[in-house]
């Protein structure tokens, strides 16, 4: 009975100490710099939602990114410019170079998952202050975007 007692005292105090610590460590997520949060082991850089993988066009899709284009003026030229001059949300030059297709076409089609969720968006909301809407945007839409910075990128 004595044994079961302990054993019961036991798992409680690992119980709770293993909560604390899980909330310690994602608390002390918050003021770590840039590089410490992409060594997080469990994030592959492709960012979190349906699109686990992106087939690229070589050379690009001129249709493709003729339709990104037309979605870009119509739903994101309000916040995003082609330069890397930040508006309202990042610049899109570059864009490409830095962050994988799948994490960008999940960035566009679920916005409100990754900021809450993925360590790159969530240093771009701090950087910004403002959430990306997520705007239903199709995942044939969003590749058309993807299409067009791919574009943007290379010109
Ligand atoms: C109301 C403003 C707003 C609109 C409209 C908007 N975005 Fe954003 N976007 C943001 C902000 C702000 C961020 C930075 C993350 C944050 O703070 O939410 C962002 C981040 C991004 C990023 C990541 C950029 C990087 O440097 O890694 C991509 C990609 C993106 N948006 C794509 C789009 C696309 C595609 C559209 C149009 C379909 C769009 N956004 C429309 C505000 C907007």
């Amino acid at each position: 009975m004595k044994k079961f007692l302990l054993f019961f005292a036991l798992s409680i105090f690992f119980f709770a100490c293993g909560g604390d610590s899980a909330k310690d460590s994602s608390s002390s997520n918050a003021p770590k710099p840039k590089s410490m949060v992409a060594d997080e082991p469990a994030d592959d850089g492709k960012g979190i939602g349906e699109i686990t993988h992106v087939d690229l066009n070589d050379p690009l899709d001129a249709a493709m990114v003729e339709k990104g284009k037309g979605i870009y003026e119509m739903k994101c030229a309000a916040c995003h410019k082609l330069t890397d001059q930040r508006v309202v949300g990042p610049g899109w030059k570059g864009v490409t170079k830095i962050r994988k297709p799948e994490w960008i076409m999940n960035m566009i089609t679920n916005a409100d998952v990754m900021l809450e969720k993925d360590p790159a968006a969530q240093e771009l909301l701090k950087e910004c202050l403002v959430r990306m809407p997520n705007q239903n945007i199709s995942i044939e839409d969003a590749r058309a975007v993807l299409e067009f910075m791919f574009q943007n990128d290379a010109g």
